[in-house]
């Protein structure tokens, strides 16, 4: 027969582990500034999945001005919904915006 201590002693080891576990994966899916790798990354995850299939216009490889985007993407601009620093932190968004700015179109140049 089972000692009964043994499945209490168990018991607490399962719940220790769970509560480990629920710290652990906090982090990982928490939103926080400094999430990104570079600004081909923003644009990947967040702005290609409505420029880049027809839902905003095309935004690269036009000369747009690098505050042009950074105002948009800060207030938004009737269609598209504005991003607050928590999504994308200033400095980061200064770069994506130079770097749109400098773009060549999609397909490359003509
Ligand atoms: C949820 C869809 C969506 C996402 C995500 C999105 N946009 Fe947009 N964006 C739009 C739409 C729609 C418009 C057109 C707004 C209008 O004219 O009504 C637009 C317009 C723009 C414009 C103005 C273009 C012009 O022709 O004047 C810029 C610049 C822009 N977006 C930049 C960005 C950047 C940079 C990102 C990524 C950080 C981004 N957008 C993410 C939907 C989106």
């Amino acid at each position: 027969m089972k000692p009964k201590a043994s499945s209490r002693a168990t018991i607490t080891m399962m719940a220790a582990a769970v509560a480990v576990l629920s710290v652990w994966s906090h982090p990982a899916s928490a939103q926080v500034a400094g999430q990104w790798k570079d600004p081909n990354h923003v644009y990947a995850k967040i702005c290609s999945n409505c420029h880049d299939i027809g839902v905003g216009p095309v935004i690269k490889g036009r000369n747009l001005d690098p505050d042009y985007y950074f105002q948009v993407v800060r207030h938004g601009m009737r269609a598209m919904p504005a991003f607050r620093p928590t999504d994308v932190d200033d400095a980061m968004l200064h770069r994506l915006a130079e770097t749109l700015s400098k773009s060549a179109p999609p397909g490359g140049p003509k």
